[in-house]
């Protein structure tokens, strides 16, 4: 399996993909998808902030304006995630609410997988990619599942400030 850290992150977006097409398909019952849309975000928003963001910012300056639009993008969802964890799926509010973090977020992976990703795997070697895709399958190990683990809102705010 490649560790290429944008192969390791395409395929994370192909999950999240997967399952807004699933939100959109199923019916009235919302509430178990977007509980499995909320982990995969957590994870995944996680492991870019701690490892593919940073790295990014320091090792392709050209890119520091694309990075921290890209923040400020998370930071959107986390809010949208952490607001839906703890909301009853039967809320006349639900089904709104996580559509518009799916539309934030269909935007964001666009935007990364179109304009920003393509200039780093320019910028940068094969090998530095594999080791920031080895740094990314760690990090992913011990990331926070779900909004209210600790770590999973406070580190993109720390990521900008810090
Ligand atoms: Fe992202
Ligand atoms: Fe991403």
């Amino acid at each position: 399996m490649s560790h290429d850290a944008i192969v390791l992150l395409k395929e994370d977006h192909k999950t999240v993909r997967k399952l807004f097409r699933q939100f959109h398909a199923s019916g009235s019952d919302k509430g178990d998808v977007v509980s499995r849309i909320i982990e995969e975000l957590t994870v995944h928003t996680y492991i870019e902030n701690e490892v593919m963001y940073p790295r990014v910012r320091e090792l392709v300056p050209d890119l520091e304006q694309d990075i921290l639009q890209s923040f400020e993008e998370h930071h959107v969802a986390d809010v949208l995630c952490s607001e839906l964890s703890a909301m009853d799926p039967g809320d006349e509010r639900f089904v709104a609410k996580a559509t518009v973090l799916i539309e934030n977020v269909d935007h964001h992976i666009d935007e990364e997988e179109g304009e920003w990703f393509p200039k780093v795997r320019e910028a940068l070697g094969r090998k530095e990619l594999q080791e920031i895709g080895e740094q990314l399958l760690q990090t992913k190990e011990k990331a926070p599942r779900k909004p209210s683990e600790p770590g999973a809102l406070r580190k993109a705010v720390d990521a900008v400030i810090g």
